[in-house]
């Protein structure tokens, strides 16, 4: 059996008992390999966390999602066996063994930050959202990256982070604060900080193609079956996918109606073929015959550059969310109605930058793309970025160098507080 706890699930089985509380009281004497726990110490600790949830003045709705938020992280930072899980207008009665509860996610008139590698990272997803995007695909990552990775709290600057063994190098970072709106593209992957997982169907960069990857599966419908099957299986979160259009559009939509039915949750259809480049435009109405062959979402993708196209691709489609990639990346407050000048959204990306101890290479990539697209790399700010060397330069270059020394003042005392110094 299993339980499951914010979009996280874990074996329960050998710690079930007869699950009331009082007779399952006391730890149990080891058994043969078998780990029991505390129940009456884990029904205390719910029932607390509960009790300080409610007396927050939340919706009853959030109020659930702050239970299990709290629960998830102490059972996934502390180890503590929160096996069980108390029903929301049953609070104290006696322990409830929920069966596996899957996430659901709604994909239904939505803004979507499309997937870009080196963009997507924590800072700039989370630029997006603030400036009004509902769902944010993070990067493409490679699934035998992550699976060399493991999961760690960095309490130093507040996130979770995916580091490749043995190492300090931050495959992924990611923080509560987005959990319920990521959609990470990975090809397999853990479930336990993200809102839902997607599969790239679209790269048709060499690296890619040559790696079974990416583009390369749009020609397997048998594969890209049993990649979404097995998915959808073992993870208790939405799966999605993102295709590009195929030589025919019967070919597309016939691909597309397969995907359907591996159940996934919403299909992403960006309209251009392989062979197109990202110049060529974008063919909405390609987009438009695979959105009325399907009763699933479809998220139309591409050519997206103002907050009123958003719109247009919603009328020439019908479908209702739309992705943006370059739209975003060069202004990202392309998700507000009004939108928000390049400096300001620059400047934003720069706190949020330093805020999130990003990746000095990444922050660099993604400030020099969105001075490109207004102006260029041969003026000073252009090579001031270019000539940076670390956040510390940024931050200077920005005029946001108290911001920066306030951020490494605040990290120094956690550190001190955790007696790491
Ligand atoms: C910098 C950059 C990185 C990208 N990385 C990815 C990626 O990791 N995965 C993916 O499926 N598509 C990726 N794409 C493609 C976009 O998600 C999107 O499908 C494409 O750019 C079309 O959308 P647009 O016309 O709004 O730019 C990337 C695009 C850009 C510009």
């Amino acid at each position: 059996m299993h339980g499951n706890a914010a979009g996280m699930s874990y074996d329960v089985s050998e710690t079930r008992g007869n699950g009331k509380r009082g007779e399952t009281s006391g730890e149990r004497p080891q058994e043969k390999g078998k780990r029991f726990y505390n129940y009456d110490a884990a029904f205390d600790l719910e029932k607390e966390i509960r009790m300080q949830v409610r007396g927050r003045g939340m919706e009853i709705e959030e109020e659930e999602d702050e239970y299990f938020r709290v629960a998830h992280y102490l059972h996934t930072s502390r180890g503590i066996p929160l096996t069980s899980v108390c029903q929301k207008s049953k609070l104290c009665q006696p322990i409830q063994w929920l069966p596996q509860k899957k996430k659901i996610m709604e994909y239904r008139n939505k803004l979507v930050l499309a997937p870009m590698v080196r963009v997507g990272t924590l800072p700039f997803r989370l630029l997006a959202a603030q400036y009004g995007s509902d769902i944010t695909y993070g990067e493409e990552i490679i699934d035998h990256k992550l699976l060399k990775c493991e999961r760690r709290i960095n309490d130093v600057i507040g996130c979770t982070d995916i580091v490749e063994k043995g190492t300090e190098n931050v495959v992924f970072r990611t923080c509560d604060e987005e959990r319920n709106r990521l959609n990470l593209q990975a090809y397999i992957a853990g479930c336990k900080d993200v809102a839902a997982i997607d599969v790239n169907m679209g790269c048709p960069k060499a690296f890619s193609i040559s790696g079974g990857m990416g583009a390369a599966l749009l020609t397997k419908p048998d594969l890209i079956h049993d990649i979404l099957t097995t998915l959808k299986r073992n993870l208790c979160i939405p799966v999605t996918c993102k295709i590009r259009l195929l030589n025919s559009t019967h070919d597309t939509v016939e691909l597309a109606r397969r995907i359907e039915k591996t159940g996934v949750s919403a299909v992403g259809v960006h309209g251009r073929r392989v062979a197109d480049r990202p110049r060529d435009p974008a063919n909405w109405t390609e987009i438009a015959t695979v959105v009325d062959a399907l009763s699933i979402p479809v998220i139309a993708n591409g050519d997206v550059f103002q907050h009123d196209d958003f719109q247009r691709v919603r009328t020439v489609t019908g479908a209702s969310s739309v992705m943006v990639a370059r739209g975003a990346l060069w202004n990202a407050s392309v998700f507000h109605p009004q939108g928000t000048p390049i400096e300001v959204v620059k400047r934003e990306y720069v706190r949020k930058s330093i805020l999130w101890d990003h990746d000095i290479k990444s922050t660099k990539y993604t400030l020099k793309e969105m001075i490109m697209h207004y102006t260029s790399l041969e003026l000073p700010e252009g090579k001031a970025v270019t000539k940076s060397e670390s956040l510390a330069d940024i931050a200077r270059l920005y005029g946001e160098e108290k911001y920066y020394e306030s951020i490494n003042t605040k990290r120094h005392r956690v550190l001190l507080d955790h007696s790491i110094l």
